[in-house]
């Protein structure tokens, strides 16, 4: 049933579930001290999962990205994957991860359920990546996408944080990157967070530079789907692969907003840059699916109509590896 729909008129049938907070890498721009702990972990377990992707599936979520910090630091992922997977009405079992073990487990977790995956490579230069990162990792990474498009995946793309400094030199890397990869390669604009606000002063860079490149070199913008998520996606007929944008600055960005976040503790968040959230892990337990699905219908009142990020306002987030992005 399709209950999830806010004042606004939009319809949520899209989950991103953090299932831990815990990153093993250091970006520059999310946790340039690299993770550090605050309070006891006691992330969801793959039970609580499970009664959570149930109740949203019910409501009419289709599909859910398992997100982090970094998901994969789970020794249990792979059973995280098949809980979801499991979950009927659920169709696509997403992941957005950083690559570290990609090469390693795509495998099992493709036999476990996942359908599409998203990969973080903000530079292809290995020394960028590195500095980027703090992880000399760039040729594992670069392994694991092409090891998940062997397994005929719905699904692989790519996420590069658009930086001053790497923006204009790195895109001809990545064009010839999807030359011959069916992949889509978005660009993300930084996003200014509550402990990045220096760092965004001096290495944000406007998707503009993009959009003049892509125009140049005569890539040109795809019809976009109802099902499209934040980014606007160029093609080229000499690629097989695609190159986007996410441009959360950009007028109307939260128009087409089809998602919502559960932490890893189990609050429910309305937005990337919200404030509070909703306490749903007390009903994470079995015979209260029904007072589950009423609590998460009543909050989407206190969904706002979008971010204040122009502003400068970045609500309760700290860092994008606190929610998942
Ligand atoms: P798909 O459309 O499912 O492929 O996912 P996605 O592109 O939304 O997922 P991914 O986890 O790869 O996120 C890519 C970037 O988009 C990250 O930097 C996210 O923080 C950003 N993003 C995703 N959803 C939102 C959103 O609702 N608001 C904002 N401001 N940024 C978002
Ligand atoms: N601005 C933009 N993107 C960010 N990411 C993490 N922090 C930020 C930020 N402040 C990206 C990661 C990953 C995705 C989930 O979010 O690089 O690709
Ligand atoms: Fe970890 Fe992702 Fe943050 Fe990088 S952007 S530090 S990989 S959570």
């Amino acid at each position: 049933m399709d209950r999830l729909v806010d004042g606004f008129g939009r319809r949520f049938n899209y989950l991103r579930l953090s299932v831990t907070e815990v990153c093993n890498f250091r970006c520059t721009y999310c946790l340039p001290d690299g993770y550090r702990k605050s309070g006891p972990a006691q992330f969801l377990n793959v039970e609580e999962i499970g009664f959570l992707t149930e109740a949203f599936a019910r409501l009419g979520v289709h599909k859910v990205r398992l997100t982090g910090g970094e998901p994969t630091v789970r020794r249990d992922i792979g059973q995280i994957i098949a809980k979801a997977a499991q979950t009927a009405g659920i169709d696509k079992v997403a992941m957005t991860t950083n690559g570290w073990n990609l090469a390693r487990r795509i495998g099992d977790w493709h036999a476990a359920g996942l359908t599409h995956l998203n990969v973080s490579i903000d530079s292809l230069d290995g020394e960028a990546f590195h500095r980027i990162t703090g992880h000399d990792r760039l040729r594992s990474v670069v392994e694991g996408v092409d090891r998940a498009l062997g397994l005929g995946m719905a699904s692989v793309k790519v996420n590069a944080v658009l930086l001053k400094e790497t923006a204009e030199s790195g895109l001809g890397g990545f064009a010839d990157f999807v030359r011959e990869r069916p992949v889509a390669v978005r660009f993300i604009e930084l996003m200014r967070t509550n402990d990045n606000a220096d760092y965004f002063a001096a290495h944000h860079a406007s998707g503009q530079v993009l959009r003049d490149w892509l125009e140049r070199e005569g890539w040109t913008p795809r019809a976009r789907g109802a099902d499209d998520g934040p980014a606007v996606e160029y093609v080229h007929p000499d690629y097989a692969g695609r190159l986007g944008l996410i441009a959360p600055y950009a007028a109307g960005f939260c128009d087409g907003c089809n998602r919502l976040r559960v932490t890893s503790r189990g609050l429910l968040r309305l937005c990337l840059f919200g404030e509070g959230g909703v306490d749903l892990r007390e009903l994470l337990t079995e015979g209260r699916g029904e007072e589950l699905q009423e609590r998460i219908v009543a909050s989407l009142i206190g969904k706002r109509a979008g971010h204040a990020l122009a502003d400068g306002l970045s609500g309760d987030t700290r860092n994008l590896a606190q929610l998942g992005g």
